[in-house]
């Protein structure tokens, strides 16, 4: 029997508990694959936007677990990054070798054609350009099926940090300077990720929840808590957060 999931709607997003972490990871991993296939039978393929960070990490190891990898048409799928640090692709901190490697999407059956790597190492500002013409081309007037998120504990999600340029850029993909890491990142906008067609921000454990509640109650503007600019009223993001990261919101009324 398939456990009903607790689902809380506010006005431009909607929190989603599926209980513990294993819950929570099968729930999410679920979902992409019903996205992905919603995607494939409307238009013939799936563009994701894959992320940084340990929770989505948790999903790509799920999704190419043996247990779901059969469910997933894997040639029809064009992958994307929402960010990516300024480092090699071969570097521990790249959220490129993170999905590869140690989410296990390099044992799949994926051509490296269908996989869009940010080039954020070097010429950064050039090959975010390049990297927005890329997503234009291959995509023309259609909207990502997926943008994945995560949410840091200062409320930034993809690299749109507190405070930064790429929170008012125009452009769709933009380098963009972090004092706070005192680094660049390349990232996308909020102009790119409130269009895609499925918003969904993952956060898991308890060092999660206050930035939560922060972001679903305080008053804070979206320039020091970004991720409140997820998602719109007629576009609303999904939040699917675990029980640990949710225990400030179980009773919480939108
Ligand atoms: C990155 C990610 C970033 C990440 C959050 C949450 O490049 O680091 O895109 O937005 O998702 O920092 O990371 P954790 O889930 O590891 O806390």
């Amino acid at each position: 029997m398939v456990k009903k999931v607790k689902e809380i709607a506010f006005p431009t997003r909607t929190l989603i508990l599926p209980g513990g972490v294993n819950a929570t990871i099968k729930y999410a991993a679920e979902e992409w694959i019903r996205c992905a296939q919603e995607a494939i039978d409307d238009h013939g393929f799936f563009a994701v936007a894959l992320s940084g960070g340990s929770t989505p990490l948790l999903i790509y190891r799920k999704l190419t677990s043996k247990e779901y990898q059969g469910s997933i048409a894997w040639d029809k799928i064009y992958f994307f990054w929402s960010d990516e640090r300024a480092v090699p692709p071969n570097h521990p901190d790249s959220n490129y070798h993170m999905a590869m490697e140690a989410g296990g999407l390099i044992h799949m059956p994926i051509k490296k054609e269908q996989i869009h790597r940010m080039r954020a190492e070097e010429n950064i500002e050039a090959h975010a350009m390049e990297y927005q013409n890329t997503l234009q081309t291959l995509l023309g007037n259609r909207a990502l099926d997926l943008v994945m998120l995560g949410l840091g504990e200062d409320g930034h999600t993809a690299s749109l940090f507190p405070h930064t340029t790429a929170l008012h850029a125009d452009k769709l993909v933009v380098a963009n300077e972090v004092p706070q890491k005192k680094c660049w990142r390349m990232t996308f906008t909020f102009s790119l990720i409130n269009k895609a067609r499925h918003i969904v921000l993952y956060a898991m454990g308890s060092s999660k929840a206050e930035i939560l509640k922060q972001l679903l109650h305080s008053h804070e503007n979206g320039d020091a808590l970004p991720a409140k600019r997820l998602g719109s009223t007629l576009n609303k993001a999904q939040f699917i957060v675990d029980d640990e990261a949710g225990r400030n919101l179980l009773n919480l009324t939108p």
